[in-house]
């Protein structure tokens, strides 16, 4: 494994965006030629402090997958930057200090998306998909599947489930084998895109549980992404909320979840659902 992240500083953020923008073209005519350009992420900026989970929130369509992919260059800057434990990233590599070789940002940064069910390969059992992260990177198949054994366990899922396939496995455990995987190469970084809003209430509660457990036994740095105000409160240390692409507020959970100050996250707080009895 690189040994790039034995290197981390303390005190530098885990994550420093700086003005990013991400602009999609917009095709018309019968040729389909680009006509105008959407500003889906328009300079947002905002720091990721190690060991802390810091949640983006916002309604659908405010950009803030475009967000989480413009960090490991799933989708192109057109401008702002990004820096990992302090180092420049570009052309998903993370600058190289001294004499080193460059790390890749998919060794130390990880995602987990929504959707447990197309998120894993039907055809490979857990054990290929747990150990496959590892072997593609030189690691001998033996270490791998220790390694793989040792996540099961911890994201508590029977060992049983390593032959098995997705389909055998229900949503909240389909998003436990999701994370388990993602914690294979060691990252440092998880980028959590609404990892709870496909599953059971009940199985959401237990799943924030398993990623603020992970967060501490690991010493991750979480980006959590989700349009639901309650679960960010269980789960945020600091809130960014986004509008139309844009930050609109941001600041210490509790302050901005029980003291809102922009009309829009009033709005947003103000959608959910309590019982009045
Ligand atoms: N690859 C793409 N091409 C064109 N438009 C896109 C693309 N990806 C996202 N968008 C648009 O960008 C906006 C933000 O999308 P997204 O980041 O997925 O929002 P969110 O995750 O907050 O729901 C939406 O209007 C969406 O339609
Ligand atoms: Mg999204």
């Amino acid at each position: 494994m690189p040994n790039q992240k034995a290197a981390i500083p303390a005190g530098v953020p885990a994550i420093e965006a700086n003005g990013l923008t991400v602009r999609f073209p917009v095709r018309g005519g019968v040729l389909g030629k680009v006509k105008d350009y959407f500003t889906a992420v328009d300079g947002v900026s905002f720091t990721l402090e190690q060991g802390k989970i810091l949640s983006v929130v916002g309604e659908s369509g405010c950009g803030k997958s475009t967000l989480v992919k413009s960090l490991v260059g799933l989708v192109p800057l057109a401008s702002g930057s990004v820096k990992i434990f302090g180092r420049g990233v570009a052309d998903g590599k993370i600058a190289p200090e001294g004499g080193e070789r460059p790390a890749r940002v998919c060794d130390m940064v990880q995602m987990v998306f929504q959707d447990p069910f197309s998120s894993l390969n039907p055809r490979m059992t857990v054990e290929e998909i747990l150990t496959s992260p590892l072997t593609a990177r030189g690691v001998a198949f033996d270490e791998a599947r220790a390694r793989a054994c040792e996540l099961l366990e911890r994201v508590s899922v029977p060992a049983a489930a390593m032959d098995k396939f997705p389909h055998e496995f229900s949503g909240g455990q389909r998003q436990r084998l999701c994370i388990a995987r993602s914690l294979t190469v060691r990252p440092k970084i998880l980028l959590c895109d609404e990892v709870t809003s496909a599953l059971d209430v009940s199985v959401q509660a237990q799943i924030l549980h398993l990623l603020d457990d992970l967060r501490n036994d690991f010493g991750l740095s979480i980006l959590f992404i989700s349009h639901d105000m309650q679960v960010v409160r269980a789960i945020s240390d600091d809130v960014l909320v986004m509008y139309f692409g844009k930050v609109v507020e941001r600041g210490r959970a509790d302050d901005v979840l029980t003291d809102p100050q922009h009309e829009y996250t009033k709005k947003l707080l103000s959608c959910v659902p309590t019982i009045k009895r």
